[in-house]
């Protein structure tokens, strides 16, 4: 009988079939230790000699690294090995043993290597469970939203409107139409959803033609968003802090073997619960300015005034209203200080920057039009968001989150392209 590795709990003292790969192989002259994994976990093999036929024990010397064998063996309890199992084998299928040596041996390789042999290095231990908890941080999300009442709207890749802003854009030419853009966001679709559905989200994948090679930016990124009719700014902040809580209870509850296997410090993230700081542009320039930043009002946040806001807090914590000038076209200007927008950033703590952005939208059709001119964008390609202010217009807000940097954060890892399968850059589109 086919059994995962997860599943050897259920099976002890059966004799089964494990149908996976071998990762490590170590030998003595009358036993074979084989470290195998199956997708669900690890386990190890013990292949005795005096155990098996002959033959078996003697394909056994052939395996190398990345093997894929199916395996048989009796399941034993055993509170030395990982995960509590391991399997006393009693017989082996080889599928295939590569001709060639593994290319990720033990070695310390250099990431740009590495990333080559993404195909590949998905396979590693680090790897895998930096893909377990993306998995974990999308379930929860999706749960979150499904538990109070949102409805999914998924939004268009291919756009005609410019949703962000005209600098980071991937053009492509769209038949008879002529220019058609991957989109930088499913906000602006989201909005005309939610005055029919309320409460909406999404979940996809977005593009931004970023020239900038940080370790915090991806040209093809995932986000989910969320827009909800009627929410003002200070509606959308407590929202937003509700479901990463979720997400980060999520993960620390689903995912305790991966978190230790990233030797994440998961003291950080059990604190992680509302009420998150909220803060003023105004004070976090004030701020910045006493330790000696050369930020001026009016200037957006750097990656390093970010890292020293956030290192204040121990919780996620959102700025609120950033001058007009900063920020995309339709965001709602403060009725009383129309140089800031009613918006937010959450920035993540331990420096991990910026992984939601928030506001609410203008709803008024006159100054969305005089928001978009002054923005230089083209105008005729927004009569229909300009409809959804002239039919029932209300106050709405939403935000999107980062799904890469929040994965960055919960894991505790440096680099961005390590949070994502197939990670796309200014420098990278292969694998
Ligand atoms: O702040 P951004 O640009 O906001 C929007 O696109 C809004 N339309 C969202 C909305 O209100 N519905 O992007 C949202 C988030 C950022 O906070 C960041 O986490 C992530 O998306 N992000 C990126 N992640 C990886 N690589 C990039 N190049 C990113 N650009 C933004
Ligand atoms: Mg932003």
């Amino acid at each position: 009988m086919w059994v995962y590795i997860e599943d050897f709990k259920n099976h002890i003292g059966e004799t089964v079939t494990l149908k996976g790969w071998v990762f490590n192989k170590r030998s003595s002259g009358k036993i074979h230790f084989l470290q195998l994994r199956d997708g669900t976990g690890t386990t190890q093999g013990i292949l005795e000699k005096v155990k098996v036929e002959e033959s078996v024990f003697e394909k056994a010397k052939e395996l190398r690294i990345e093997s894929s064998v199916e395996v048989e063996g009796v399941i034993r309890e055993d509170s030395r090995s990982k995960g509590g199992y391991e399997l006393e084998v009693t017989g082996l299928k080889i599928l295939q043993i590569p001709s060639e040596e593994y290319p990720i041996a033990k070695k310390d390789h250099g990431t740009e290597f590495l990333m080559e042999q993404r195909h590949l290095w998905l396979r590693s231990s680090k790897q895998y469970h930096i893909m377990k908890v993306r998995n974990e941080i999308i379930r929860a999300t999706r749960a979150f939203y499904d538990n109070q009442g949102f409805t999914l709207i998924d939004t268009p890749i291919f756009t005609g409107a410019i949703g962000e802003g005209a600098g980071n854009l991937f053009q492509l030419d769209y038949f008879d139409y002529g220019k058609a853009y991957l989109t930088q966001t499913g906000q602006l679709y989201l909005e005309a959803a939610c005055m029919s559905f309320g409460k909406v989200y999404n979940l996809g994948p977005t593009f931004r033609a970023e020239k900038s090679k940080t370790r915090r930016h991806l040209t093809e990124f995932w986000m989910n968003e969320a827009e909800v009719a009627y929410y003002d700014y200070q509606d959308n902040m407590r929202l937003q802090e509700e479901l990463i809580t979720y997400i980060v209870q999520n993960v620390l509850d689903h995912c305790a073997e991966s978190l230790a296997v990233l030797e994440r410090d998961t003291t950080k993230l059990s604190g992680i619960k509302p009420p998150f700081p909220r803060v003023s542009y105004d004070d976090a320039v004030k701020l910045l300015q006493e330790k000696g930043h050369a930020i001026q009002w009016g200037d957006d946040l750097g990656a390093e005034d970010e890292t020293v806001i956030s290192n204040q807090y121990d919780k996620p914590v959102m700025v609120y209203k950033y001058p007009t000038q900063v920020k995309a076209f339709y965001m709602q200007p403060d009725p009383e200080r129309p140089e800031v927008v009613l918006c937010d950033d959450m920035l993540a703590p331990e420096g991990y920057g910026e992984i939601i952005g928030a506001s609410e939208r203008i709803h008024d059709y006159a100054l969305l039009i005089k928001r978009i001119e002054e923005n230089k964008l083209p105008l005729d390609s927004y009569d229909w968001y300009l409809d959804l202010r002239k039919y029932g217009s209300v106050p709405h807000s939403g935000f999107g989150m980062g799904i890469e940097r929040t994965v960055c954060w919960i894991c505790g890892i440096h680099h961005i392209r390590e949070a994502i399968p197939f990670a796309r850059t200014l420098y990278r589109i292969q694998p």
